[in-house]
C-alpha cells in the first residue's frame, strides 16, 4: 500500500521520536539536552560503550555516528521490531490516532482475493490435521513417531496428512462451496490441460503448513512417506499468497524470540527447523532448500544483526553457502552480516540435535565462520596463487565481489581489510617458497630465525640479537644510536637495557662491557649473562665469547667481514620496525571500526603502502644476506683480530 507523504508527516508530528526510541534505549544524561530535542544514547543497532546514537526531535531523525544507522519513526520500528513498512505505519497511525485512508479499490480487491485464498488454505490445513488424527492417518502417525516428533510439536506446527486419494481435499472443499478455480489458484488442486478432471496436488504425504508473517497458512510442503518417493518434498506452487523468494519457513514464530535474543539460525529444511524448535531453539527459520534471495537476506536482518546460516558440511552445503555469499554482498550494510556454520560429515541440523543434543548444536554454532572468512576461503581455495597472473586474478575476483557492495562504507571496509589480508598472504607465500628453495643454505646462518619471527610475530629473539650485537660491536650502536633509541622493543627489560646501552655508548667502546655491568639491576645482569655467558669470568684470560649471541647468530663464529655484520644488524633493526608498523596498522584497523573517517582512511592507506614497501625491502635484504652468508661459510676462514 502507498501512503501519502502528508499522512506520514502527520504521524511523525503527533508522535515524538525520542518517545518511540526511548522505549528501546536509555538516554545518556550527560550529553542529552531534552529542551533542545537533542537525545543521545548507546546505539541499539551495534555494540558500543560510549553513546554515539543521536535523536533529533526537531528534524524527526535519528542517526548513529558509530554504525551509520539512520532513519525516522517508521524505520526505527521496522529495524527494531521486524515490521515491514506498511505494518509500521499501521502501528504508529493507531498510536497517533491518525485514520488511514481506505485502500484503493483495486488493491482492496486483490487483498480480498488473497484473504479468500488464505481461508481456503486454512480449511485445507484443518482437513489435513483431521486426517492425520483419523484412521487413514496411521501410516503418517507412525512416520512422525519414528522421527521423534512430540505431540506438542505436531500441534504447534499443525502437521497434517494428505490421504492417498485423487480428490479427498477437492471433495472436502467443494462441499464447503469453494469454487474449483479458487482451489487451483491456492495451489491445492491441479487441473490438467487435456480436459481430464482436476485432482489433489498432495496425495499420501505428510503435510507441513507454511505460514506468512501474520501467521496465516499460505502454502504447504508435503513429505513423501515412502523411503524413496519422489520428489521427497512436494511444495505448493507460487500463488498470490506464496512467493518462495521472500518466504522463510517458521518466520512468524521465530521473529519475536530472535529479536529478544538478538540471534537467528537459518537452516535448509523444514524438518531441521522443526527439530531445532523442538529442542528449544525458537529463533530458527528455514530457507526451504531454494537459493537465497536478496529479499530473504534483508528480511533476516530484521530478526538479528548476524544470523547464523547452518548448512550441511557436504559439498552441496558448502556450495549453497557460496551462492548465499553472492546474494548477501550487494545488500551488506554497517552492523549487519551473516555467520556460516558448516556441520560435520554430512549431518543436517536435525541429525545433529538428535545425536548430540542442544549442547552439540551450540558447540557447532560457536565455531561459525564470519562472512569475511567464508569469502576469503572461498576465493583463495579455488586456484593456486603462485604467479603474478594468478595473484592478479585473485585480486580481481575480490575487487569484482567487493564492487557489488552497494553500501559505500562497508565496501571501503572490505577493500581495506582484504588488501591487508592479501598483502599478508602474498608476503607469507613468497617467504615460504624462498624458504623451500633455500632451506639448506640458511639453516646455520642465524638468518633462518628471522623467518620464524615474522611468522610468529614474536620479536623476543630479534631484540636479544640486536642487544647482543650492540654490546659486542659498540661502534654499530654508536653509529645508529638515534635509531636504536627509538626502536620499539616489545620486552620491558630489553627496553631498559637498550636505554642504558644508549646512555653509556661512549664508555662502551673504551672499556669492556663486563666492567660496566656492576651497577645493573639483577634482571638486566641476567640478560647480559645470557647473552655473554662466558665473557664474564673469562674476560681476564682475553677469551671473551658472546656465547648466547653466537648461538643465535652462529655465523659470527666464522668471523664474518664487518660490513656483513653491519648489514645483518641493520636488517634486524628493519625487522623490529616492521613489526611495530604491523602492530600500529592493526590497531588502526581496530580503531577505524568505530569511526572510519577520511583521516583514518588515508592513514590506513599510507600505513599499508609503507608496510608493503618495507616488507619487500626486508625480503630482498634477507635474500641478499643469505646469499652472502653462504659464501662466507664456504670461504676459507680468515683470522680477524679481536
Ligand atoms: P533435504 O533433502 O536436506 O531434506 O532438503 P531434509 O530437510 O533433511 O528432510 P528429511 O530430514 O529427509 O525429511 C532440504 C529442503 O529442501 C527442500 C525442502 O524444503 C527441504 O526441507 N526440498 C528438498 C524440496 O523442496 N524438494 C525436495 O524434493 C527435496
Ligand atoms: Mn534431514
Amino acid at each position: 500500500m502507498r501512503f501519502e507523504p502528508r499522512l506520514l508527516d502527520e504521524i511523525r508530528a503527533r508522535l515524538t521520536l525520542s518517545d518511540i526510541v526511548g522505549r528501546r534505549v536509555s538516554w545518556d544524561r550527560r550529553k542529552t539536552q531534552p529542551g533542545k530535542g537533542d537525545f543521545w544514547a548507546c546505539c541499539p543497532f551495534h555494540q558500543e560503550k560510549s553513546p554515539s546514537f543521536h535523536v533529533d526531535d526537531r528534524r524527526n531523525r535519528y542517526k548513529c555516528f558509530g554504525c551509520g544507522a539512520s532513519g525516522d519513526h517508521f524505520t526505527f520500528l521496522c529495524e527494531t521490531e521486524g515490521l515491514n513498512f506498511p505494518e509500521s505505519v499501521e502501528r504508529l497511525a493507531e498510536q497517533a490516532g491518525v485514520a488511514l485512508p481506505a485502500p484503493d479499490p483495486q488493491a482492496a480487491k486483490r487483498e480480498k482475493r488473497r484473504a479468500g485464498l488464505a481461508d481456503i488454505c486454512e480449511m485445507a490445513a484443518q482437513f489435513f490435521q483431521t486426517e492425520l488424527a483419523g484412521y487413514r492417518g496411521e501410516v503418517a502417525r507412525s512416520y512422525v513417531a519414528k522421527r521423534d516428533l512430540t505431540s506438542e510439536t505436531l500441534m504447534e506446527f499443525r502437521f497434517g496428512f494428505a490421504p492417498d486419494s485423487r480428490d479427498a481435499l477437492k471433495t472436502f472443499l467443494a462441499a464447503r462451496d469453494i469454487p474449483e478455480a479458487a482451489m487451483v489458484e491456492a495451489g491445492l488442486v491441479i487441473r490438467p490441460d487435456d480436459g481430464r478432471p482436476s485432482y489433489d496436488r498432495f496425495r499420501g504425504r505428510l503435510m507441513i503448513p507454511i505460514h506468512d508473517d501474520k501467521g496465516r497458512v499460505v502454502a504447504f510442503g508435503g513429505r513423501t512417506l515412502l523411503p524413496d518417493g519422489q520428489p521427497k518434498y512436494l511444495n505448493s506452487p507460487e500463488t498470490p499468497l506464496f512467493h518462495k523468494g521472500i518466504m522463510l519457513f517458521n518466520a512468524h514464530r521465530a521473529r519475536e524470540p530472535a529479536f529478544k535474543t538478538g540471534e537467528a539460525v537459518v537452516v535448509e529444511g523444514y524438518m531441521d527447523a522443526v527439530a531445532l524448535w523442538q529442542a528449544g531453539i525458537r529463533h530458527v527459520v528455514a530457507s526451504l532448500g531454494t537459493a537465497f534471495t536478496e529479499d530473504q537476506v534483508v528480511r533476516l536482518w530484521r530478526f538479528a544483526p548476524e544470523p547464523v546460516i547452518c548448512f550441511d558440511g557436504d559439498v552441496a552445503g558448502v556450495s549453497a553457502a557460496h551462492r548465499a555469499i553472492d546474494r548477501i554482498f550487494p545488500v551488506l550494510k554497517s552492523g549487519f552480516s551473516f555467520q556460516f556454520c558448516f556441520l560435520p560429515d554430512g549431518m543436517d541440523p536435525d541429525d545433529l540435535v538428535k545425536q548430540r543434543g542442544l549442547d552439540g548444536f551450540h558447540q557447532e554454532v560457536s565455531k561459525a565462520q564470519s562472512l569475511f572468512d567464508a569469502v576469503w576461503e572461498r576465493e583463495i581455495s579455488v586456484s593456486r596463487i603462485d604467479t603474478p597472473e594468478r595473484k592478479a586474478a585473485l585480486e580481481k575476483r575480490f575487487d569484482d565481489l567487493i564492487g557489488t557492495i552497494r553500501d559505500e562504507r562497508v565496501r571501503r571496509r572490505y577493500q581495506l581489510d582484504l588488501k591487508f589480508k592479501l598483502s599478508n598472504l602474498f608476503f607469507e607465500q613468497a617467504r615460504q617458497s624462498r624458504r623451500d628453495g633455500k632451506k639448506s643454505a640458511e639453516t646455520s646462518t642465524g638468518l633462518g630465525m628471522v623467518r620464524e619471527r615474522v611468522a610468529t610475530s614474536n620479536d623476543f629473539g630479534t631484540e636479544r640479537l640486536v642487544l647482543g650485537l650492540c654490546m659486542r660491536f659498540p661502534h654499530l650502536l654508536d653509529r645508529n644510536v638515534e635509531r636504536i633509541s627509538r626502536l620499539p622493543f616489545t620486552n620491558d627489560l630489553h627496553r631498559q637495557l637498550r636505554d642504558i646501552l644508549c646512555r653509556i655508548v661512549d664508555d662502551l667502546e673504551a672499556a669492556p662491557i663486563a666492567d660496566l655491568t656492576g651497577s645493573f639491576d639483577e634482571p638486566l645482569r641476567d640478560i647480559m649473562h645470557e647473552l655473554m655467558l662466558e665473557t664474564i669470568g673469562l674476560q681476564e684470560q682475553g677469551k671473551a665469547e658472546f656465547f648466547a649471541l653466537n648461538h643465535r647468530f652462529p655465523l659470527l663464529k666464522s668471523n664474518p667481514p664487518e660490513d656483513f655484520v653491519e648489514a645483518a644488524y641493520l636488517h634486524f633493526l628493519d625487522i623490529l620496525e616492521l613489526t611495530a608498523l604491523e602492530v600500529e596498522l592493526s590497531s588502526e584497523l581496530v580503531t577505524a571500526d568505530e569511526h572510519l573517517d577520511e583521516f583514518s582512511w588515508a592513514r590506513i592507506q599510507a600505513l599499508t603502502q609503507d608496510l608493503n614497501r618495507r616488507r619487500e625491502e626486508c625480503a630482498r635484504d634477507e635474500a641478499d644476506l643469505a646469499e652472502r652468508a653462504k659464501k662466507i661459510r664456504t670461504a676459507p676462514p680468515v683470522a680477524v683480530a679481536q
